[in-house]
């Protein structure tokens, strides 16, 4: 038995359309990605949503869509220093530079605080991403973005369903972006969507993701910048069939996340755990901690947990500062302390729908063992 970040069982929903496209000889984009949107679009109250071929395209062409608007090769968009790497990547695939801000140990995500000191001339946008689900801070977001005429790209990518006071996240900023990879809370294997309620953004974003060219043209008329991300239709019957039961799975991961934060209590004393406001709802992406002291090793805690077989991830790591692919960019170790200390002392692991209670109540003792017998 492994307990696995996250699993996908594709269904007869899925297999069905995934059926139908091949009898049509139809495995691009097509009449599935279509639904898939609109469903999504429905689902979740956002006026325009379109497919992509990854949460990491959906990113880029989101943030390409802004030379519409003046913005610059070389121009700068600020995002957190902890986040999974596609974020920042999509900002330089786009042509941008990526401004790290370090990010608050009780949300762990980005510091709205730290924001406008990281702010130039050069700023054209914020991304903030609602990490493992918890929603950021978006009124503050929105009140130095509105103050600096910038514009906000949700990474919502591990965020489906996530609400902030009483909002979908997504669209409190111009864009959200959303990811359906496996153990997201809804899969489609691979690929990603830009949800936005701007009418002006969606046609150039629909345009951006099929090579520049004008929406519904399939001619060579290349208008602005654009690859080629589109989603294909295989992909999106295992989306549709992702939200046909995302109610359940959402309710499911929800009961897991509470019952396991419920059982850990008696482990305070060791991790901080994450907490859901009354204002938010969290989505249950995965289930993090942080250690309250290095000395726990999370190394050692790490492997002790692979070795139960208790798949884990680290949380990501300060992306500027301990990560070489970011040295060309001359951060140094200690801009941001508290990326760092969550990079080296925190990890996280599923909690997804087909867990049980047995797994979580597994996953609770492990932890205890290794705590009762850390030096
Ligand atoms: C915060 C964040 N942004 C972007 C992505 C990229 O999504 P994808 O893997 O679908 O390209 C992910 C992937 O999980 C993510 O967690």
């Amino acid at each position: 038995m492994r307990i696995n970040f996250g699993d996908l069982v594709i269904g007869d929903i899925a297999r069905d359309r995934i059926k139908k496209a091949l009898d049509k000889n139809w495995v691009t984009e097509g009449k599935n990605v279509e639904e898939f949107e609109k469903k999504f679009a429905k689902k979740f109250g956002y006026k325009h949503a379109i497919a992509t071929s990854s949460g990491t395209d959906a990113c880029i062409a989101a943030l390409a869509s802004l030379y519409e608007f003046g913005a610059k090769r070389g121009d700068e968009v600020i995002v957190p220093a902890t986040t999974f790497v596609a974020t920042a990547n999509a900002v330089l695939a786009a042509g941008f530079i990526p401004k790290f801000v370090d990010i608050e140990l009780e949300t762990l995500n980005i510091n709205p605080r730290l924001i406008e000191e990281k702010i130039t001339d050069k700023t054209i946008a914020i991304m903030p991403v609602h990490l493992m689900g918890k929603p950021c801070d978006m009124d503050r977001i929105v009140e130095i973005a509105e103050k600096h005429d910038l514009k906000i790209i949700e990474d919502c990518c591990e965020a489906h369903g996530a609400k902030y006071k009483g909002k979908y996240i997504g669209t409190i900023g111009d864009m959200g972006c959303f990811s359906f990879y496996v153990a997201h809370v809804i899969v489609a294997g691979e690929g990603g969507m830009v949800v936005t309620d701007n009418d002006e953004l969606a046609n150039i974003v629909r345009s951006v993701k099929t090579h520049g060219r004008p929406t519904g043209s399939i001619y060579f008329d290349f208008q602005r910048f654009g690859l080629n991300q589109r989603m294909n239709d295989l992909t999106a019957a295992i989306g549709i069939e992702g939200i046909e039961h995302f109610d359940e799975t959402f309710k499911k991961r929800k009961e897991n996340m509470y019952k396991l934060l419920e059982m850990t209590k008696d482990l305070e004393k060791y991790a901080y755990f994450s907490h859901e406001e009354k204002y938010e709802t969290i989505s249950p992406h995965a289930f993090p901690l942080v250690l309250k002291d290095s000395k726990y090793n999370c190394n050692k805690l790490y492997k002790y947990l692979e070795s139960k077989s208790i798949q884990c991830k680290t949380l990501f790591g300060s992306l500027p500062t301990q990560h070489k692919a970011f040295e060309f960019l001359h951060y140094k170790y200690g801009d941001f302390p508290v990326a760092e200390y969550v990079g080296e002392n925190g990890l996280h692991f599923g909690i997804h729908q087909y867990l049980s209670t047995d797994d979580l109540v597994y996953i609770h003792d492990s932890l205890i063992q290794y705590f009762k017998n850390v030096k």
